[in-house]
């Protein structure tokens, strides 16, 4: 590898590497797609993604393993999240294999920043759709863009394995019941940032949203979803319309079943019912699983299982999910697509 790079330490920063892809949907159908080294994108002023928010995005990683190949982590299911999104706002769906193929190419083309086996680090790519052309009414777009681009990026929440505290929000919601949370599109985000601020200032890493209709349950931690382990060996992680159905989630939902042989529930977790958590996290593609140490909710303090340790269960999720993710254990059929380089 020619790059080097403060691997350990890459943190979650933008940084411009040399090929993204891009593709263009006119007069009804897309273009084949290609490599480009512009970081600018070049759209109208009323473009509609612009204005009225028609966009949406996903996340995902390619990984190093232990023999130098790179592999990617469920890319269909962001393939298909992005269709469900796109359908939500009326957008033009990019089909699995166009989007597989485009992040195959940038993880090819920009290989040398993936980071080496063993730091930590991973290759992040953002896949990106907007609403693109002329147009200042509120409909929909007739023409989109479809990028990929890249980044080799560390840990989100700087705690890492280390728990970080929370703050459970009663002043703002980041989606409406029936609105778009179950979509991954840049309002919910925007909605997200003054709570985030506010909960950043004050010493958390980040917020916890309670569900909008009754502001009784647990929805979503930050970027990613929640989870709580208990005594009697549940795995359960909150089910609601407006949460963002995470793939990290569905697959810890996975694993705890079926190679844990713990009892997998999607159910409601409701905030006065937190002691019966022995152990809670945030779990995503960028936070991958980040131990929850206590949570602020008015003057409560609640702490699950410590403020400075991981717990033992969580720790043996991540262990296995992170496992599976860079090649050292088996992973479920489908759920490892390899790059070929
Ligand atoms: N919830 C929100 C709001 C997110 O932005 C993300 C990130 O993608 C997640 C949850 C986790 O989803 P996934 O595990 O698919 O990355
Ligand atoms: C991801 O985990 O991929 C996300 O999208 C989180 C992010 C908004 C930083």
């Amino acid at each position: 590898m020619t790059v080097q790079l403060d691997w350990e330490n890459l943190g979650f920063e933008y940084r411009k590497l040399p090929l993204r892809y891009i593709s263009y949907f006119k007069d009804g159908k897309w273009d084949e797609g290609t490599l480009v080294e512009d970081a600018q994108l070049h759209i109208s002023e009323s473009s509609p993604a612009l204005h009225y928010g028609q966009q949406a995005f996903e996340g995902l990683k390619a990984y190093r393993t232990k023999e130098g190949s790179i592999q990617l982590f469920r890319p269909d299911e962001n393939a298909k999240r992005l269709q469900r999104t796109a359908d939500r706002l009326l957008m033009e769906p990019v089909p699995t294999e166009k989007f597989i193929d485009a992040c195959k190419q940038v993880v090819k083309a920009n290989a040398d920043f993936v980071p080496p086996y063993g730091t930590g680090g991973t290759l992040y790519l953002r896949p990106l759709l907007i609403g693109v052309g002329d147009i200042i009414g509120v409909k929909p777009a007739e023409e989109y863009l479809f990028t990929v681009f890249a980044m080799p990026v560390g840990n989100y929440f700087k705690g890492g394995l280390a728990p970080t505290n929370f703050l459970i929000q009663d002043d703002y919601d980041r989606a409406a019941p029936n609105g778009t949370g179950a979509a991954k599109v840049g309002g919910n985000y925007a909605a997200s940032l003054l709570p985030g601020k506010k909960a950043k200032a004050a010493g958390f890493s980040d917020v916890i949203y309670l569900d909008p209709a009754t502001h009784t349950k647990i929805e979503e931690v930050g970027s990613a979803n929640f989870f709580g382990i208990t005594a009697e060996n549940e795995f359960i992680t909150p089910i609601s319309p407006s949460i963002l159905p995470s793939i990290t989630k569905y697959s810890l939902l996975y694993l705890a079943e079926h190679r844990f042989g713990m009892k997998a529930i999607e159910g409601d977790v409701f905030v006065d019912e937190l002691d019966k958590f022995t152990e809670a996290g945030a779990c995503g593609t960028a936070a991958v699983i980040s131990p929850i140490g206590g949570v602020q909710h008015g003057d409560d303090f609640h702490v699950f299982y410590s403020e400075t340790e991981v717990g033992p269960v969580t720790k043996k999720l991540y262990d296995e999910l992170t496992g599976i993710q860079f090649g050292d254990k088996e992973a479920p059929e489908g759920w490892i697509v390899p790059v070929d380089l």
